[in-house]
């Protein structure tokens, strides 16, 4: 854990700036935008325009290098207007990240400056049709050819899709290795051969595109390959992974703030046999514990960004942890907040639809649940030598009983 959380000043004004533009740009539109499903184009205008881009580049190119608590705070408090406008703000991050934590200083000068401005935006791409929560088993193959990369092949689920000007595309460089196999190459919009097909029709997140990538022949310059080494890609990937679990855990905790919110708005003004509902014990203790998992899903989120602002070693467990706590509760606090709102909840001119399809999505991308649990359970078992003095206090019948020849398993 870290030793202690601490809000920068630049962070929380940050935070205000980005609670400024929800209010103005995100929330009035959100129903509009989820309708159409168009971008927010509005708000990441504003957003860009108040620096918010500039969050999570370093200094050196052009950002604030505020750190991961101080991009937690800003996308909270767009996610809390509107979930879907929060991916579309952190996903940039996501995109970002490989180029930050492994490309060479030539690539960071030359991407991170205009990402900071907000003038050009950023997709991550790594899963595939048949790589999702098998991140290595990627298909799509990147051939050296003098002093390019061609490359060949379809990438599935980019959020952000046609938005974003930068790609950070995952390609296999060389099928032979097991564990050098995969490479990050960016890849920028117009280049020929690269194109956005199916643009998916979703139950969520509906203000945000996510579409499939495809890559026939598309030849760019070897300079590209993040980080100027081959071999990199799947290191890269999962500590670009492990910076923004928190990430997508704070727009889980902002939703599940903007899904409380509107509960308890509803239910005092709800009445039912003549009072308010939400003086009913039963909708009061909905309440409660809505607010308890919120808030406690904050702190833990909180606690990872911490971790790796303060360069603890490995965050990899308390990322997955506050990911998987964190987006959970969104989903459980989205469900309650409908059953608040009864009737009117299942109904689509109510906010609060909106938000329970929005949830739904944030237990499955940036590795689904599942997946955060078997990092942390790996990484318990990894870690569990630290425990070692407690196998004194555990008597070991189990291991004389089924030595072959001592005795025989009772029955
Ligand atoms: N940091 C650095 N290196 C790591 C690492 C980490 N956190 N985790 C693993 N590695 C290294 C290992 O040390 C190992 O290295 P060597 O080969 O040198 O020994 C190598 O990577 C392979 O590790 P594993 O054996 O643990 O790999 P695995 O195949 O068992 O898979 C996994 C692990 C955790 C399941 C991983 O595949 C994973 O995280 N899958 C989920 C993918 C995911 O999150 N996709 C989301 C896409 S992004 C998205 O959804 C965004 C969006 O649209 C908004």
């Amino acid at each position: 854990m870290p030793q202690n959380i601490v809000f920068s000043e630049l962070a929380l004004e940050l935070q205000a700036k980005a609670r400024v533009i929800a209010d103005k740009y995100v929330r009035p539109l959100a129903a509009k935008y989820d309708k159409a499903q168009e971008y927010n184009r509005e708000a990441a205008q504003a957003a860009a325009e108040a620096g918010l881009f500039k969050v999570f580049v370093p200094k050196e190119y052009g950002g604030y290098g505020a750190g991961s608590l101080a991009l937690c705070l800003v996308t909270e408090e767009l996610a809390k207007a509107d979930s879907g406008f929060g991916v579309a703000y952190a996903v940039n991050a996501l995109g970002s990240t490989p180029i930050v934590v492994g490309g060479t200083e030539e690539q960071k000068k030359k991407w991170l400056p205009a990402i900071a401005r907000g003038e050009k935006m950023v997709a991550f791409c790594l899963s595939e049709k048949n790589a999702g929560s098998d991140a290595s088993g990627l298909a799509v193959t990147a051939e050296r050819d003098g002093e390019h990369y061609v490359i060949c092949g379809e990438k599935k689920w980019t959020t952000n899709g046609g938005v974003a000007d930068v790609y950070t595309v995952f390609c296999v460089t060389d099928p032979t290795s097991k564990s050098r196999r995969i490479s990050a190459i960016v890849v920028e919009k117009g280049t020929p051969g690269f194109s956005v097909k199916k643009v998916e029709d979703k139950m969520g997140i509906r203000c945000v595109p996510v579409v499939e990538t495809h890559y026939d022949n598309v030849r760019v310059p070897a300079g590209n390959l993040i980080g100027g080494r081959a071999g990199m890609g799947f290191t890269h990937a999962m500590q670009t992974l492990d910076r923004a679990r928190p990430c997508v855990a704070a727009q889980a905790v902002g939703a599940a703030q903007g899904s409380l919110d509107l509960a308890i708005v509803y239910s005092n003004r709800r009445k039912q046999f003549g009072a308010p509902i939400s003086s009913f014990q039963m909708v009061q203790k909905m309440l409660a514990d809505m607010a308890i998992k919120t808030e406690a899903a904050r702190w833990l989120v909180y606690a990872s960004a911490a971790a790796i602002d303060t360069g603890m070693q490995n965050v990899t467990k308390i990322a997955a942890m506050g990911k998987c706590f964190a987006t959970d509760t969104a989903m459980e606090v989205a469900t309650d907040a409908v059953q608040v709102f009864g009737g009117y909840g299942f109904m689509e001119d109510y906010p609060i639809a909106k938000n329970f399809r929005d949830a739904k999505i944030l237990s499955i991308y940036e590795g689904t649940n599942q997946v955060q649990r078997l990092v942390v359970a790996r990484n318990l078992i990894k870690e569990s030598e630290s425990l070692s003095h407690l196998q004194q206090y555990i008597p070991q019948e189990e291991q004389k009983s089924y030595k072959k020849g001592v005795a025989q398993p009772q029955g």
